[in-house]
């Protein structure tokens, strides 16, 4: 792949075998970048790695949980390893447990708390030690919610997991700028992953999907796509005096 919006540059995309990691390993890939994209479901992930080279992309696959130290540094390691550098970072692996607080356990807590806000410490902490030992700086975009930014019903665990990648997002833009490396996140209104798509088949899930989509201004919900062009934007030279920002991706959702 020649030229592109990342054309060189080494991006390291977490939960990409799926949903809106997927999307934006796809559009990255045809963006130039040098990929590895990483997931903990070690078979879809071998099938977006096929792809992907199938289509002359640079790609490195790490299968692996963000929430481990030795695995999330190994996503990182693989970049460095591969292509002598990571450029980007996509913090975007995460679990969606939605649940009221009197049905939400301590354990149901401790997991979306390791995988969305761990996680994404995790892998954030390892790209940027790599970003900072090189001239160059990074850009890490990552992926939080409308739920990390506002509050909603029936989100006790997940919507405060999601405000921590906002509070990382803010916290690392402010401490890392001297160093150029840039942070920012998009928060994505409700997207039509797989899962979502399921629901419309669940009893009682159409109705659930039409009062969701009637809380989006642009009366309808979003696809993996139209994030991947927001994530693509802010990890671009594009977005170069942009960090600290949390940019919605929700059909006008968060501006009511
Ligand atoms: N779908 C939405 O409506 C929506 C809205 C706002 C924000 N988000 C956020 O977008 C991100 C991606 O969600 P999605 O909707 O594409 O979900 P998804 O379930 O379609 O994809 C998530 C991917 O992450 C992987 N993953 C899960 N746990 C992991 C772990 N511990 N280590 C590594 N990989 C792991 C999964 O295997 C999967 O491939 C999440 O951070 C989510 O909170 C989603």
């Amino acid at each position: 792949m020649g030229g592109g919006r990342l054309a060189g540059k080494a991006a390291v995309v977490t939960g990409a075998a799926r949903g809106i990691g997927r999307a934006t390993a796809e559009l990255f890939a045809a963006e130039g970048a040098r990929l590895v994209v990483t997931d903990v479901d070690a078979a879809a992930l071998d099938g977006l790695r096929a792809a992907l080279a199938a289509r002359g992309a640079e790609v490195t696959a790490v299968a692996g949980d963000v929430a481990a130290v030795d695995d999330a540094r190994s996503m990182i390691a693989a970049a460095v390893r591969a292509y002598g550098r990571i450029d980007v970072l996509v913090a975007n692996a995460g679990i969606l447990p939605l649940s009221t607080v009197d049905r939400t356990e301590p354990e149901d807590w401790d997991r979306v708390m390791a995988v969305d806000g761990r996680g994404m410490f995790l892998t954030c902490k390892y790209a940027i030690e790599e970003m900072a030992a090189r001239p160059g700086g990074g850009a890490v975009v990552c992926v939080s919610s409308i739920s990390g930014v506002a509050g909603q019903a029936g989100q006790a665990a997940y919507g405060p997991a999601k405000f921590v990648a906002t509070g990382l997002t803010k916290h690392l833009a402010v401490e890392c700028a001297p160093q150029g490396i840039r942070v920012n996140a998009v928060a994505p209104g409700t997207i039509r992953t797989d899962r979502v798509r399921d629901l419309a088949d669940e009893p009682g899930g159409a109705e659930y999907l039409d009062a969701i989509v009637r809380l989006h201004p642009l009366g309808r919900l979003g696809e993996p796509a139209e994030v991947a062009r927001a994530i693509l934007f802010l990890a671009s030279d594009e977005a170069s005096f942009v960090t600290g920002a949390v940019l919605p991706v929700d059909g006008g959702y968060l501006a009511q």
